[in-house]
């Protein structure tokens, strides 16, 4: 037996199959591309996203020499998407979870006095981040998309909605708590679509889809649209959850730091959804069949690899990511820069769409490696706040922090991120921890694993970095900068 896993993330789509051991056998990605019509705005064409979600498991079957026996998908969360039911296109591009345009709205929203409530409800807060708001625009600018909405023509989602749709030939319209959990329309504590809050939002309930549990089977691809596969559908998870099941954070107090385009933070807070303060989260972190929820404290940075990204295609300071360990490594420290990274504003604990990214500091002795070791401070830094606030909000310090995703590879990154914290940073073997916890999901759903007690067994530690020195002085520097990169897009 093999899973299928989908990863449907922000920049690409990662397949992979994953053996009965829990081993990645093989791996498919493809990127699909961004688009930013305007300054804070960033778009998606949905049918790149599918077309990059077929190419990806076509690579990943066909390197394996397996036929999957089902299906686990993970996806970035909070994308706000549009597809017609009965043809699967899409009227309009989907509106990304980074994109800035929706500032306006929450302002709007937040003076009418509605934070607290919808705080209440959801765990989250007004922020263009989330869903909720990104709909709201949709149904003010777009009245001919939203026309089809308001019609029952057109049904809305989040990636793993549409993607299941796709997959399904139309034949399903589902997603998970989690990922319900981070649009602003769910309330968290009765486990359900809000009537209060999509009054709020302006979304018709009956355009969103049915909320089944994060594990179980829930549909069959339809051969004639996927790849001639008809297999269950029995795992959906926001990727950072699904990341949470991958690194085995099974239980209550067990925490991961996932860096992808951002970073994010999750503790496992158990049974009861922790009120958000100091600047979290309160989100479900999954949803078990038998219905009870699981819930988790999130801290959630927006920029963090994307900022290497930056260094790579907009700045060219690097050909590849990777070759951003060696040039830091160049240099004893930054020489005094300080890159903020709040290329689409600040996300926790801070909490600002009007922030803009800034590099303080620069001389004349300034060089490119400096600038990339600035960047690696500043995923370090970013990292340490989160985990403050967390200590803040629980009265805890966590133990040690088991980290993930692409940039986790980056040996001086993990080495700073101790340093930072002042705990040490546990990188297990297989980093694709997103992937491999969708694949852990559908396998629970479809008995090729019995229990989470058995998937424990497949984590294994590849290295542990212990924390060093760290010099207090820059992280004083960092805090200021943040300070001064607040509101600059409201000037
Ligand atoms: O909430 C956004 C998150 O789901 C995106 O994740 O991996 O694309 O940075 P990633």
């Amino acid at each position: 037996m093999s899973v299928l896993t989908i990863d449907a993330g922000t920049t690409g789509v990662t397949a992979l199959m994953v053996g009965e051991d829990g081993a990645v056998l093989s791996r498919g990605y493809q990127e699909f591309a961004q688009h930013y019509p305007d300054s804070g705005w960033v778009e998606h064409v949905p049918e790149e996203i599918w077309q990059a979600t077929l190419a990806a498991c076509q690579e990943a079957i066909d390197a394996s020499g397996r036929t999957p026996t089902c299906l686990g998908i993970t996806n970035q969360r909070e994308t706000a998407v549009l597809w017609e039911r009965r043809r699967g296109t899409a009227p309009r591009r989907a509106i990304v979870w980074q994109d800035r345009r929706t500032a306006g709205i929450c302002t709007e929203l937040r003076e009418a006095g509605h934070e607290e409530r919808v705080t209440e409800l959801t765990g989250l807060r007004l922020d263009p981040y989330f869903t909720g708001t990104k709909l709201t625009w949709m149904a003010r600018n777009d009245p001919r998309a939203w026309s089809g909405v308001e019609s029952g023509d057109v049904a809305v989602g989040t990636v793993d909605s549409y993607v299941i749709a796709r997959l399904t030939g139309g034949g399903r319209h589902v997603t998970d708590a989690s990922n319900a959990s981070r649009t602003l329309l769910y309330d968290i504590v009765s486990g359900a679509w809000s009537p209060e809050l999509c009054e709020l939002f302006g979304v018709p309930m009956e355009a969103l889809p049915e909320v089944v549990p994060s594990y179980g089977t829930v549909g069959e691809t339809s051969p004639e649209d996927f790849l001639g596969l008809r297999i269950p559908i029995a795992g959906i998870a926001g990727d950072q959850q699904a990341a949470m099941f991958g690194q085995n954070c099974y239980v209550p107090g067990s925490s991961k730091c996932t860096y992808g385009t951002g970073s994010f933070v999750l503790v496992n807070t158990g049974t009861e959804a922790v009120a958000a303060e100091h600047g979290l989260l309160s989100t479900v972190l999954w949803q078990h069949p038998d219905g009870h929820l699981d819930y988790a404290l999130e801290g959630s940075i927006f920029v963090t690899g994307a900022a290497v990204q930056w260094l790579r295609d907009g700045l060219g300071l690097i050909d590849k990511a990777p070759q951003s360990e060696g040039l830091a490594r160049s240099v004893t420290d930054s020489g005094g820069v300080v890159f903020v990274p709040a290329l689409t504003g600040l996300g926790a604990p801070d909490w600002d769409p009007q922030a803009r990214g800034a590099i303080f500091g620069i001389t004349r002795g300034t060089g490119r490696a400096h600038l990339v070791r600035a960047t690696l401070d500043a995923i370090a830094f970013e990292v340490r706040d989160v985990v403050a606030a967390m200590g803040e909000a629980s009265g805890t310090e966590l133990p040690e922090l088991r980290v993930d995703g692409g940039a986790s590879a980056n040996n001086l990154l993990c080495q700073l991120q101790a340093d930072q914290l002042g705990v040490s940073v546990a990188r297990p073997q297989v980093q694709e921890t997103t992937a491999l916890g969708a694949a852990f999901l559908a396998g629970l759903g479809t008995g090729v694993w019995s229990s989470t007690e058995e998937l424990m067994d497949t984590w294994k530690l590849e290295h542990r970095f212990e924390p060093g020195e760290r010099d207090e002085g820059a992280y004083r520097r960092w805090r200021e900068a943040v300070e001064r990169s607040k509101g600059w897009a409201g000037l």
